[in-house]
């Protein structure tokens, strides 16, 4: 049998369940213990009522011959690319044709099958510490990927260099896992430096919805140039609570053309007929019902929600002093490990010690080793009695 040998030289489990599958364990040896999980970034909140009022009745149609809906366009509804194009609008006043955005089933499959329109000899770079699907997805393919890396001495916001060779290069903003956050004129020198280098930028905005500061960029196509080399990944899933009905979009500007002319517009939408069949149309209508003024309001106040967590995080990791980065624009806190532990050391300590999961920043890439993430993304009884627990910890190793 011949088959990808490549993918034997993926860690045995993914990050998050490797991490589920520690945590179960755990749980097995240690069923008195109440676990809070503070580790992968899935949220808690509810979907908006004006959400589930629009899907309900997108179900509804389904029942009936004159309103049954089959098969849809592979790319998204009109209507659902129209609203997103309209939010680009009043969000960052800027001009995204509907025709540019291509809805799919979320942010990480994107990341990955983007891979399938470039050339397979095509290089690509990455931050280390990294959202393991880029490696992943690459070290499936047989690329071996090079890495530019977030340290203190970049405040873990790394800028482009002359060793940066690559044809494709990621990036996250607001950054998974470190949770920092690029100024306009730093990812101003990422678009020159891949404009020069003809390079391609897949920027990964699942964030972007935690940015509050209206001086920093929520789009990389505020900054000018990006539409000749950006293509921008986009979820409704920490934006609006959809990790469990999955809807996301991707932006491929008609302006990003080869040096021969050939559209990467096109290109995507060829893959994505051929291979895909769309996002089911009730939950197209839930993701439109997001851009209604009270969905967007909805939506502000759940984010509100996960910041006020993560604020929360963050006085206690200051009580705590442990050193720490994020938590501003993100959802995440990236922590240095308390005591000089290795990053599953300390994840086994402190699940040990205070029943929480943190994520181990080794996952991440070994720029990680040093370090745990943290996410707001629980709900806030939780998040208390995670901080409650750490201050414990601290307490009791006084005494
Ligand atoms: C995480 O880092 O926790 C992930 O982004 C979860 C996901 O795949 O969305």
């Amino acid at each position: 049998m011949k088959i990808n040998r490549h993918y034997l030289q993926l860690p045995e489990n993914y990050l998050f369940s490797e991490v589920a599958k520690r945590t179960r364990q755990f749980q097995t040896q240690h069923p008195d213990v109440s676990v809070i999980k503070l580790s992968i970034g899935d949220v808690s909140r509810p979907l908006p009522m004006v959400v589930v009022q629009a899907m309900k009745q997108a179900c509804r149609e389904q029942g009936y011959a004159k309103t049954f809906h089959g098969y849809g366009p592979e790319i998204g509804y009109p209507w659902l690319r129209n609203a997103i194009a309209n939010f680009y609008q009043q969000q960052s006043k800027i001009k995204i044709d509907p025709d540019e955005i291509i809805i799919s089933d979320g942010a990480k499959s994107d990341l990955a099958n983007l891979l399938d329109i470039f050339d397979t000899r095509a290089t690509v770079a990455m931050c280390d510490p990294v959202y393991p699907v880029y490696l992943e997805s690459n070290l499936m393919l047989g690329r071996t990927p090079q890495f530019f890396r977030a340290t203190a001495a970049n405040d873990l916001l790394p800028l482009p260099d002359e060793q940066i060779t690559a044809d494709i290069i990621y990036l996250c903003n607001p950054a998974n896992p470190m949770g920092v956050c690029y100024q306009r004129e730093q990812l101003k020198q990422w678009v020159d430096f891949a404009r020069t280098r003809q390079a391609i930028i897949l920027y990964d905005a699942a964030y972007a919805c935690f940015i509050h500061d209206p001086n920093l960029p929520r789009s990389i196509y505020e900054i000018d140039g990006a539409r000749e080399c950006a293509i921008e990944i986009c979820s409704f899933s920490k934006m609006a609570g959809f990790t469990g009905m999955r809807c996301g979009y991707t932006v491929v500007p008609k302006t990003l053309v080869t040096a021969d002319g050939i559209s990467l517009n096109q290109l995507w939408r060829r893959r994505q007929t051929t291979k895909f069949n769309g996002v089911s149309y009730v939950v197209q209508r839930g993701a439109e019902a997001v851009f209604t003024p009270t969905g967007l309001n909805a939506i502000q106040q759940n984010i509100a929600y996960y910041q006020r967590n993560v604020q929360l995080i963050c006085r206690t990791l200051n009580k705590l002093h442990w050193s720490y980065v994020g938590g501003v624009h993100s959802p995440y806190v990236w922590i240095r490990c308390p005591g000089m532990r290795s990053a599953w050391e300390c994840f086994d300590f402190l699940l040990q010690e205070t029943g929480i999961v943190f994520t181990p920043g080794i996952g991440f890439g070994s720029a990680g080793e040093n370090y745990i993430r943290l996410t707001g993304f629980n709900s806030y009884r939780n998040t208390q009695r995670a901080c409650r627990r750490l201050l414990n910890l601290q307490q009791n190793k006084k005494h």
